[in-house]
């Protein structure tokens, strides 16, 4: 029997599952956050025990140590130039597979590694599936310089925009700004809802200071939802088609007990 918690059975499930997709002798971009690290961890267990062969592009200093530790190759982007799979939590996504990213702060790095692969995977629990994204806040990645007058620029742009909340905050960590693995900070936006994320996508991305925005349009290929009870439910924007499984869970905890 698992003393995992229900949220983290969950987001075991669908890791488990996620990495059955992995093939000898891939490049694997791998997310970051704490549905991404189950997938991490997986991955190394496939490498420890069965001898796979992949090299893994992680999407953050959090992740390329957690790959390390469990025995994967970590290589560049630069070095892999282009990945055949990448497998990355979400915030949010919708019935188009369109996501809202960054809630751990990594979403530029996440962003150009699943744009640069031929697959993208997300794995969540069954809470990250909404009707409409903007919910959850909006995380852009500003440059520190000037970072008030851009926050400014935004929110005046967004009241022309198609979606509920107009806000902005600077994410903290403690009581400095926080800072992204590229050096920049993250402005979230309070927007409650997203009419037409596309749209949204490509005018935040026009704004001067603004690097990149957590929406993720057209990039995501599966969703990968695991639930507490070990059902496992595959969606496939491409096919078009749900498929359901069960994944043992059991032994979760102690697999990585050593780890
Ligand atoms: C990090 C991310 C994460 O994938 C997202 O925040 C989901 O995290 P978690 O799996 O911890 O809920 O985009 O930048």
């Amino acid at each position: 029997m698992s003393n995992l918690s229900p949220i983290d059975t969950a987001k075991f499930v669908a890791a488990k599952r996620a990495v059955e997709f992995v093939e000898d002798g891939m490049r694997v971009g791998l997310g970051t956050g704490s549905t991404a690290a189950w997938m991490v961890r997986c991955l190394g267990e496939r490498v420890r025990e069965e001898g796979l062969r992949i090299s893994g592009v992680p999407t953050s200093t959090r992740t390329a140590e957690l790959a390390r530790q469990v025995g994967i190759k970590v290589v560049s982007l630069d070095e892999a130039r282009w990945l055949d799979l990448t497998i990355d939590g979400a915030d949010e996504f919708d019935e188009d597979l369109n996501l809202i990213k960054g809630g751990g702060g990594a979403l530029l790095q996440e962003k150009i590694v699943a744009t640069a692969s031929d697959m993208m995977i997300v794995i969540a629990d069954p809470s990250k599936k909404v009707d409409a994204l903007g919910g959850f806040p909006l995380p852009l990645e500003v440059i520190p310089f000037g970072w008030q007058t851009t926050k400014a620029l935004i929110e005046e742009t967004l009241s022309s925009m198609e979606v509920l909340g107009q806000t902005g905050t600077l994410r903290m960590n403690g009581d400095a700004p926080f800072i992204t693995d590229e050096g920049n900070h993250i402005v979230d936006l309070h927007l409650q809802r997203i009419s037409n994320p596309r749209q949204l996508s490509l005018v935040l991305n026009q704004i001067p200071g603004v690097v990149e925005n957590g929406l993720f349009i057209d990039i995501c290929d599966k969703v990968v939802i695991g639930h507490q009870d070990g059902k496992v439910e595959v969606m496939d924007i491409n096919e078009g088609t749900l498929e359901e499984g069960l994944v043992e869970f059991a032994e979760a905890e102690n697999l990585f007990a050593d780890i």
